[in-house]
Order: structure tokens, then sequence, then C-alpha cells
């Protein structure tokens, strides 16, 4: 199935103030240079807020994290939990179509779904409320058929139940999820064969049930006010304790002394985040705020190659250390597979600088793959302007550059150098 944008978006998207706050806080998260990572939950975060990915929504996660449009858009792309197109204000259904549920009656719960929400997936039913689609095997298989609505399963579902349950919703009530036919899980339907003795005192709902139902989201949308997701980084709303992203996260991260982990809550992939995220944090706090407008290139369909920092990031840039990296993130953020970055690892000199163009004019040095307008602005305030002064540089001008410019290890990923010594040639 074809994946793609809406035909029709809307002009803008924002984070709600604590959805924005409980962004930053998942992007402290990951280690200096390792921000993208967080992309999955900005934009599911975006989802849970909007309903459904717009492309400005895209746009502004891919912001936040320094990432060029099409680096969130290959992501959003390629997930099908990701919704491209609006989906039903109430719900949008998932009724899984692979074996083992075409096998116990997926198709008639389609058929439901035709009759009820629209002859076609992915379209809005008359009244707006729902929508639907048939996706792969959501690994419920031993309670097939079943369909994700909102957040959450539905198992063992007929007919008749899966129309209860859209009824129910569309009136404004959530029908508890998990199995619909009086199963606890998925033990054979006429009762437990084996450790029967687990029936006694057991809850009223099985796990997965009882989570579902204690966070109530299965069809809500997420402004950031409910319960803290991103606990223990933040609070109801997303906020730090105290209100200070920097210093909440750097508390967590680095207690004063003594050993870390289970009493912390912390998995052993976050145990590896203390080293940066002192920087990370610090940048965080004073970063990401509100995306600006989106500019015309370094759109997705539009202007791949000029996959630049935002004007605020480029701002940010200028006012970043000339010997330090000041926490600097990685404008794409991307799987480079090393942060041995030329500024790391060599000697800085200055490269050669001018305080103007030459004679005959700036080179065009958008043409480098990588560099868009706000970047070769920077370059050019730099001292930038020509193809042959970027082509002369050896690593320790890298050096010198990538620590100037915020987003390092970029012109060696997209090697500058030598597409400058090829334009120069030209
Ligand atoms: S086949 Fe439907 S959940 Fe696996």
């Amino acid at each position: 199935m074809l994946r793609r944008l809406h035909h029709d978006q809307p002009e803008s998207f924002a984070f709600t103030p604590d959805n924005k706050a409980w962004a930053e806080a998942q992007i402290t998260k990951y280690p200096e240079g390792r921000q993208a990572s967080a992309i999955i939950p900005l934009l599911w975060r975006a989802q849970e807020q909007e309903g459904w990915l717009s492309r400005p929504a895209i746009e502004h996660v891919a912001e936040m994290l320094g990432l060029a449009y099409i680096r969130a858009l290959e992501v959003a792309t390629f997930y099908f939990m990701f919704q491209l197109q609006p989906v039903g204000s109430v719900a949008h259904v998932q009724v899984c179509g692979t074996l083992s549920c075409m096998i116990c009656g997926a198709e008639d719960l389609m058929g439901l779904c035709k009759e009820k929400i629209s002859k076609n997936p992915h379209e809005l039913s008359a009244d707006g409320k729902f929508s639907w689609e048939e996706v792969e095997c959501l690994g419920a298989c031993a309670n097939a058929p079943m369909a994700q609505i909102g957040k959450d399963y539905y198992e063992d579902l007929t007919v008749e139940k899966l129309g209860e349950i859209l009824d129910e919703m569309a009136a404004g009530r959530v029908p508890t999820p998990g199995p619909q036919n009086g199963r606890y899980a998925s033990e054979p339907l006429d009762g437990l064969t084996s450790l029967k003795d687990h029936e006694e005192g057991r809850p009223d709902y099985n796990a997965s049930v009882a989570l579902a139902t204690d966070i109530g989201d299965t069809i809500k949308r997420i402004d950031g006010t409910e319960v803290a997701l991103s606990a223990p980084w933040g609070d109801a709303g997303g906020r730090p304790a105290n209100g200070d992203v920097s210093e909440a996260v750097r508390d967590e991260l680095m207690p004063p002394a003594g050993p870390q982990g289970a009493q912390g809550g912390r998995t052993p992939a976050e145990e590896e985040a203390p080293r940066d995220v002192g920087e990370a944090s610090d940048k965080v706090s004073e970063a990401p705020g509100e995306a600006p407008e989106a500019e015309a290139t370094g759109r997705p369909d539009e202007d791949v190659g000029g996959n630049e920092p935002s004007e605020e990031a480029t701002e940010e840039a200028r006012k970043v250390a000339p010997s330090g990296d000041a926490g600097g993130r990685d404008a794409s953020g991307s799987d480079t597979g090393s942060s041995d970055t030329p500024s790391e690892s060599a000697e800085e000199s200055e490269p050669e600088l001018l305080s103007a163009p030459r004679e005959g004019g700036a080179d065009d040095l958008k043409k480098i793959k990588g560099v868009g307008p706000q970047l070769e602005g920077l370059l050019n305030e730099m001292g930038f302007y020509h193809f042959s002064q970027i082509a002369s540089w050896g690593p320790s001008e890298i050096a010198w550059v990538d620590n100037r410019l915020k987003f390092k290890g970029r012109i060696e990923r997209d090697d500058w150098v030598s597409q400058a010594k090829e334009l120069d040639g030209k």
C-alpha cells in the first residue's frame, strides 16, 4: 500500500505546551548526537495529540530534532502505526487481516466496518467519528479475530460485538479492551487445563487490559496534562518537577554519587546517557522552543538537499563559543555510526577567511549537498564564499569550522570538501 501525505494539509502544527515540555524531556534521554532517536516518541505524541500525522507535524518534529524533513518523512511513512490522513474523531479501527484472524472471521469484521463506517478504508464515516483499515498481524493471534481500536486491543471479536463496541464509543463510552468472549486472556474457551490454582484470587483483568483501563487512553487524544508517560523524567504535565528541564534531567541522570540503576528505574541503555546529557539537557532547555515557520526548501517533496537548520538554530549556532561544542547537536542526528567528528579528533586551525566575495561574486554554496540558504548565510558570515575555500579544508580546518557550526559532523558526513572540489573544477 502506498503511504503518502494526505492531499489536504493543515497550515501548521504545534505541540500543546505540556506536550512540548514532554517532547523536550524525551530528547534529553538520548546521548549527544543521537537525539534523532527520539523521532518515534515525538511523532507518536504528535499523533496522540492530533489523531494523525500531518505534514506540518512531521516537519515540526524534524525541526525539533534538527533533522532534514525527508528523514522524518521516511520514518512517518515507513511505520503503519502512523496515520497519514485524518482519522475518525472518536476512533480509528484497525482490523487484523492476517491468517489467524482471517480464519476466525476478520472478513466479516471488515464487512461491518464497510457498512458502519465507510465503504473504503481510510475514509471517514459520514459523521466523521470513525475510520478503519485492515492491518497485518498485531500479535494477538491467540485471540483472533481482533482489532486495535485507538491504542488498545479488542480481541475474540464477533461482528455483533464489534458493532456494539462502535456504538458504545459513538455514545461517548469506552468498552473494556481485551477478550470480548469471556476469556481472561488466551486460555482455552472452556477454561484452564493447567495451573488452575492461578485462577483463584486473580485480578479482574489480565495485565494488558488492567494497564489499558488504568491509563484510560484507549481512544483519548493526549494534550500532555495526563498521567506522565515520561516518568521519571517529568511530572504529570511532562515538566520536570522543578520546572527546569535541564536541571531536573541532570539530577535524574547524574546523581551525586553511589550506584545507579534499579532504584532510579533506569534501563541499561539509559545508563550510558550521563556522559553527554549534561550538555544535552542544557541545550534542550534553551533550544527547541517553537519551531519557526517551515521554509520552502528542504521539504520532503521539494528540495531534499536543503536539509539545513532552522533560523532559530542557526542563530543559536552563531552564539556557540569558538572552542566549545556547547552541546551542539548533529543536525541530521543521523546514523553516522561514529561520534568521532573532526572537532574531537583533530587540532583546529583557522581556514582562509574572506571579508567579502572575490571579484566575480560568491559561489552558490547551496550546490553543496546539505547546505541550504541558512547554512550558506552562516558560512558567508564566517567568511566562506567560494567552493575553492571549502575545497582547501583539511582535518584541522574542518575541525575549526565544525566547532563553529551547530551541527557537528555534517561537513564530513556530506563530504563538503569533495563536493566543493568537484564544483570548483566545473
Ligand atoms: S493474525 Fe491477527 S493478530 Fe495475528
